[in-house]
């Protein structure tokens, strides 16, 4: 049975931004989720306290590409500490929703980030 995505799911699915490794990162993490078994990989460039540039490699579901692809979108340029508070939710909401079964994708891609911030700051600090 086809899941019930969104448009914006879709788009972001089929034309993932920031997709990609990045060699010269100042923090990365990878996350994954036991039950499902999907993987993201991110990794985050950071200048004056910004996310100057950030990308992620998806080893998952369609969820799992388009939250991480709206995730990078929505926090390029964005403080730390900002980053650091971007929840879920608000990544459900750009996506105009996600179907009950795949809520979890987008917590793994708040996840990630919060732990690419995490390692950078563990260097930083
Ligand atoms: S089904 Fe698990 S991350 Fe999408």
């Amino acid at each position: 049975m086809a899941l019930n995505y969104s448009k914006q799911v879709m788009e972001h699915f089929l034309h993932p931004r920031n997709i990609g490794e990045m060699k010269d990162y100042d923090g990365t993490a990878q996350v994954g989720n036991p039950v499902c078994g999907d993987q993201l990989d991110f990794f985050i460039k950071v200048k004056d306290e910004k996310i100057e540039d950030v990308k992620f490699l998806s080893f998952g579901c369609a969820s799992n590409i388009a939250t991480a692809s709206i995730l990078t979108e929505e926090v390029k340029g964005m403080s730390l500490e900002d980053a650091k508070k971007y929840d879920w939710n608000k990544v459900v909401m750009e996506l105009g929703g996600l179907p009950k079964q795949k809520i979890h994708c987008s917590i793994l891609a708040v996840e990630g980030l919060q732990k690419a911030i995490e390692d950078y700051e563990s260097k930083n600090l």
